[in-house]
């Protein structure tokens, strides 16, 4: 009997995207009908507990359905925040989808690509979904295409071999991780407050310090503690951003912000005075509520944007810290998370703060700690070594650079500034490539060719493959 699988699209890039290139070539394996659903178009309210038309449409394609294949762009290690929206809603809601199974279609440049899959993995579980696996892929963000990797269409024959076999004989794989309390993936959720005692620390500093935190204080006891705190202990100047009451919305995944090489983002809101802010003080702090196996919204709409600082990191000389609040259990990954991508960014991350993990007044004690060393800090300029994630991810995007053309002009310039291109890269042609994309018209020709040549190659391939006695499937696209 043949079942049905709904991919559900959410990547920002509309159809340049190359995980819906990459989960239109698996369906060719499918013996099941399938229909693809566009997260992003559906344009999902940030209201956790709202249940508009559009929210309902979806859910009501993953009822029908048998499997889920959440199909994205990885974006700032996790989903684009706009599947985030649905997660949040569907966690809030109290949605289950047990007896159907999930998989993951996910293009990325390869950082973290293991974390995220997991963070998806379990998520998916949490919903109630067996996972059956996943397809991690290189996306090429300028081609709006997969890299004519063989190993890509291989994963994509397997993965629907695999869904393919599940749905034939009604089987659903075992979880891997155990059933945590809704509450923490809730974004309803919140994190409790705790006393702040002892008198406040004179001002006698002269540094600024950004504390920013997605959701509104007035809702979040933990997160006011939190941010009570560094007021009280530190020497220094506190300034809080609410991120909920500013205009900051979700990235479009155009890349101009490296392309360009300005590091201007393109989406006019208030993103680009909040980055400017952050270039001019001396402290960062973030503190994000655990939602949805991440952080709230509102942080990872704004982490999302500061994905051109990452490339280019331009913060450095910054130092500061994270806390992850409300997620129980969920906060040691979240505070990773937050630690990783502030790193990112070249601000030195001196401590990853978890509220659950111990009682208030040691958490009080931790903190006030961490605060006091942040005035150190800043003030005795403290050397400190890269984690190896944040190593490790510079060195990714060194060779992504190096491979995808150099295109990536803030990359470029940030790795030769800092000596880091150690191996012999394939700049000529590149540079030759850059020249042509000043041009608009020479640009969206090589697009097109290069394109036409990717699709060309992989049809060969199917051919041979087909010759060699594989097969197509016999799932058929359902209509709208
Ligand atoms: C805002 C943003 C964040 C990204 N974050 C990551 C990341 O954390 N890890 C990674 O390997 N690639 C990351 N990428 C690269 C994209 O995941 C990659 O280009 C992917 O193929 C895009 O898929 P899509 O075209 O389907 O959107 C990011 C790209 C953007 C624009």
């Amino acid at each position: 009997m043949t079942q049905r699988v709904v991919f559900l699209h959410g990547s920002p890039r509309g159809k340049r995207s190359a995980s819906l290139h990459t989960a239109r070539y698996l369906t060719r394996f499918l013996d099941h009908d399938y229909e693809f659903v566009d997260v992003v178009r559906a344009k999902l309210s940030t209201g956790p507990c709202e249940a508009g038309p559009a929210f309902l449409k979806i859910v009501e394609r993953m009822q029908a359905a048998d499997a889920v294949v959440w199909t994205f762009g990885a974006w700032v290690l996790f989903v684009p925040v706009q599947m985030q929206y649905l997660l949040d809603k569907l966690f809030a809601q109290g949605y289950d989808f047990s007896g159907k199974i999930a998989a993951a279609v996910m293009t990325s440049a390869r950082a973290h690509d293991d974390f995220i899959l997991d963070r998806v993995r379990f998520v998916s579980e949490q919903l109630g979904f067996g996972y059956i696996g996943d397809v991690s892929a290189v996306g090429n963000p300028f081609f709006g295409y997969v890299d004519d990797e063989e190993a890509t269409e291989n994963s994509c024959r397997v993965l629907a071999g695999q869904i393919n076999r599940a749905l034939t004989e009604g089987y659903i794989p075992a979880r891997h991780y155990s059933l945590v309390e809704r509450n923490y993936l809730s974004p309803t959720y919140r994190g409790h407050g705790f006393a702040v005692d002892g008198s406040p620390t004179p001002k006698t500093g002269d540094k600024t310090i950004l504390v920013i935190t997605g959701s509104r204080l007035a809702e979040d006891p933990a997160n006011t503690s939190v941010v009570e705190s560094i007021r009280r202990y530190s020497r220094n100047n506190i300034e809080v951003v609410e991120l909920q009451d500013h205009r900051v919305g979700p990235c479009l995944g155009c890349y101009l912000c490296d392309f360009n090489g300005d590091g201007i983002c393109v989406v006019k809101d208030e993103y680009e005075a909040l980055k400017q802010r952050m270039h001019q003080v001396d402290g960062i702090v973030y503190i994000g509520t655990c939602a949805s196996g991440m952080v709230d919204v509102h942080l990872k709409a704004f982490l999302d944007r500061t994905w051109g600082i990452a490339h280019n990191p331009s913060l450095k000389g910054r130092y500061g810290f994270v806390v992850a609040t409300g997620g129980g259990p969920l906060e040691v990954n979240a505070a990773w998370y937050l630690r990783s991508v502030l790193g990112k960014t070249g601000t030195r991350c001196i401590a990853a703060l978890i509220q659950s993990a111990a009682d208030d007044a040691s958490f009080a004690a931790t903190l006030r700690r961490t605060v006091e060393d942040l005035d150190r800090a800043l003030d005795e300029r403290w050397q400190i070594a890269d984690r190896f994630s944040v190593r490790a991810v510079t060195l990714t995007f060194r060779d992504l650079i190096a491979t995808s053309g150099m295109m990536l002009r803030a990359d470029y310039r940030f790795h030769r500034e800092n000596k880091m291109f150690d191996y012999p890269s394939r700049g000529g042609a590149n540079a030759l490539l850059r020249m042509l994309f000043k041009n608009k018209k020479l640009e969206r020709w090589l697009l097109a060719t290069q394109q036409q040549q990717i699709a060309g190659a992989r049809e060969k391939r199917l051919a041979m493959y087909l010759q060699n006695g594989g097969q197509l499937g016999r799932g058929k696209e359902i209509p709208k």
